[in-house]
């Protein structure tokens, strides 16, 4: 069978914001961040050949062991962002201190340069996740405290998936678009030009093997959509888990879903495993943007005041239905 051409024709993705009334300054941010998914892309698929897999011997801010891709991609992504004119500094998981860019920049690019990154050396889908914040007050150099703002107040939000294909998904707020890395020009073009998350799923994600520890509404829940068509949810449910968030939010805005990550008592005092600033508030950005719901068992993961740059969250977001029912068994 004789594949077929990559479509010359669809929009590559700075032209497609361009015409979407992306403003100028923001579509720097995103092409910033989109370079650095095509370098990051290139490095992964070279995999053992590049001598890129593996463990540094270190720990990032979280005292999570870094892989050798992690500190590579966060390198391309620093260095994307101080190329920029627009972005006055970033904020990445693999750096515990923010990082002063461009003096006059408007933007704070917040990422997780490489998240689900044990997913690496098994060739399983990875991604990288960035927020886009504005850059508020003086124009002197970015302290830690500008970066403290809500998920509601971002500008945008993106990620890249790296699996079968390389995607980058991002949004302003004004609709959700994907984009596919052809892989003979290095291009992202435009080929999902309205990701909409389906209201209603019969899929869930989460890592069962916690169970024990969650609290009563999340076993609940689960309890509930294991019952199937018999029980009170009154369908059958699958079960999906990637260890990597990034490629669990990608197939839910394909295809529909719900992302569980919720507290649970191996360390209760810890609100959650995964990172508001850019993890969950970039992700959640995107699922609102294309319909759905984002929770973190009592409020608003968007409306969260962080209070440091690294704080952690539970997160439950994917289709409207799910969230409602995870909203009223928390109220109850
Ligand atoms: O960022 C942390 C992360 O790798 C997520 O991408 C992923 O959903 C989760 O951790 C997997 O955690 P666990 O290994 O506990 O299933």
């Amino acid at each position: 069978m004789v594949p077929t051409p990559p479509d010359a024709t669809a929009p590559t993705l700075g032209r497609h914001l361009e015409t979407a009334g992306c403003p100028e300054d923001l579509r720097s941010v995103f092409k910033a961040a989109a370079d650095a998914c095509v370098e990051i892309s290139a490095a992964l698929r070279r995999g053992a050949l590049g001598g890129v897999l593996g463990e540094v011997g270190t720990q990032n801010v979280q005292g999570e062991v870094q892989k050798t891709l992690d500190v590579l991609s966060d390198e391309i992504c620093v260095t994307r962002a101080k190329a920029c004119p627009a972005i006055a500094g970033c904020a990445s998981e693999e750096q515990e201190d923010v990082v002063a860019c461009a003096s006059g920049g408007r933007f704070l690019l917040l990422f997780d340069p490489l998240d689900g990154s044990s997913n690496t050396d098994v060739t399983a889908s990875v991604g990288s996740i960035f927020s886009i914040l504005p850059r508020r007050g003086g124009a002197g150099p970015v302290t830690a405290a500008d970066f403290l703002q809500r998920g509601r107040d971002q500008a945008g939000a993106a990620y890249a998936v790296y699996g079968p294909q390389t995607m980058f998904v991002l949004s302003f707020g004004a609709g959700v678009f994907g984009y596919t890395l052809d892989p003979e020009t290095q291009a992202f073009r435009l080929t999902h030009p309205d990701l909409k998350i389906p209201r209603a799923t019969r899929e869930f994600a989460i890592n069962m093997s916690n169970e024990r520890h969650w609290a009563p509404p999340v076993q609940a829940y689960i309890a509930d959509c294991l019952k199937g068509a018999e029980g009170p949810r009154g369908k059958d449910f699958n079960m999906r888990w990637l260890a990597a968030m990034v490629a669990d939010a990608h197939r839910i805005l394909l295809r529909g879903g719900v992302f569980l990550y919720p507290w649970d008592r191996r360390e209760p005092s810890r609100p959650g495993k995964l990172r508001l600033m850019y993890e969950a508030n970039p992700l959640g950005f995107l699922m609102e943007a294309a319909g759905g719901g984002v929770f973190d068992g009592e409020g608003e993961v968007l409306e969260i005041s962080p209070t440091a740059v690294h704080q952690r969250v539970s997160v439950m977001m994917g289709s409207l239905e799910e969230i409602e029912v995870l909203r009223a068994l928390h109220r109850s």
